[in-house]
């Protein structure tokens, strides 16, 4: 349901993310694990649109949630007249010219309204809204994000009554059903700055889930907190992994990412190194990164 293509992300001239392409199928728990600065948190904002690739494309259920990519579309740059013009020099094959066209960003070079054109109608064919993206990818923060100066209860039902336009009364029980699940009902009339780290992190949790979104992204979702309070945290992820949603997970919790994950993926400098089921990466990974990052963390 979620298809990362080629994704490029760059802070100034700090690249962060580096051709990176990644696609999570429905229902899968994916765990993304890497050192510190390799662009985990990068690659979630980019999927919750909080971060704006730099190239590449993100689809969700088939449809682009990004500003499209000319460059993934050979199409769009068969059509274009940089390529006509290369194509009727002559000397070279097709995928040469396409890898030329690619690699000296030629279209945004020389391509003026016409390249606008192209992507617009790229944009027009698959669009996806920003909002309908937050509706169905939920996220939790490694610093929870509540509302501070709202209840808890205010906390859970702010988006399905704002954004989604749910009624205030179907998005109350909702919010108390999933309080429930997380065990945190009996402080649906306190202020988060009342909890402990572990409760906050419970109810960022159902706070997602009352969006009734397909897939829930997790930003390390247990390293802000005390080391009493990650199970707590952890048991209420697991019990979600087992529901059929969708689930991203950064985390430094290996032993965890083993026993919930479908699939590891291990990200160094913005690249994609390893991605594998977690009995083969935790027992035999391929590369030499992923030894020594392994031998650090366990
Ligand atoms: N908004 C930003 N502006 C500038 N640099 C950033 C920004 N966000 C992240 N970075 C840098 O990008 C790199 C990767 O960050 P991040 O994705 O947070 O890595 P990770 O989550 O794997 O630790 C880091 O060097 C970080 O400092
Ligand atoms: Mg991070």
């Amino acid at each position: 349901m979620i298809e990362v293509k080629n994704l490029y992300k760059s802070f100034g001239s700090l690249q962060v993310l580096r051709g990176l392409s990644l696609n999570v199928e429905d229902g899968q728990v994916v765990s993304v694990i890497g050192p510190s600065g390799s662009g985990k948190s990068t690659l979630l904002r980019s999927i919750n649109l909080l971060e704006q690739p730099t190239y590449g494309e993100i689809w969700l259920d088939g449809k682009l949630i990004t500003p499209p990519d000319p460059y993934l579309h050979f199409d769009v740059i068969r059509a274009s007249n940089t390529y006509k013009k290369l194509k009727a020099a002559g000397g070279k094959s097709d995928e040469e010219l396409i890898a030329d066209i690619k690699k000296n960003d030629l279209l945004k070079k020389h391509e003026g309204s016409e390249y606008a054109a192209m992507l617009k109608d790229i944009t027009g064919k698959n669009f996806q809204s920003t909002n309908e993206v937050r509706e169905k990818v939920g996220m939790v923060f490694q610093h929870f994000n509540l509302f501070p100066h709202m209840t808890v209860l205010d906390n859970m039902i702010y988006a399905p009554t704002t954004v989604k336009k749910i009624p205030k009364d179907q998005a109350i029980e909702r919010a108390k059903q999933l309080l429930d699940s997380v065990g945190m009902l009996e402080k649906i009339d306190v202020y988060p700055g009342t909890l402990s780290g572990g409760q906050k992190q419970r109810v960022a949790i159902a706070r997602a889930l009352c969006m009734e979104p397909e897939a829930v992204l997790f930003d390390e979702p247990t390293s802000a907190l005390d080391p009493e309070m990650v199970k707590e945290v952890l048991d209420v992820i697991k019990k979600l992994a087992t529901t059929g949603i969708t689930m991203v997970l950064v985390t430094h919790e290996m032993g965890f990412a083993r026993e919930v994950s479908d699939r590891i993926c291990f990200l160094d400098q913005g690249i994609l190194i390893e991605d594998a089921p977690p009995e083969v990466f935790f027992s035999t990974p391929k590369s030499e990164r992923a030894r020594i990052f392994l031998d650090k963390v366990l």
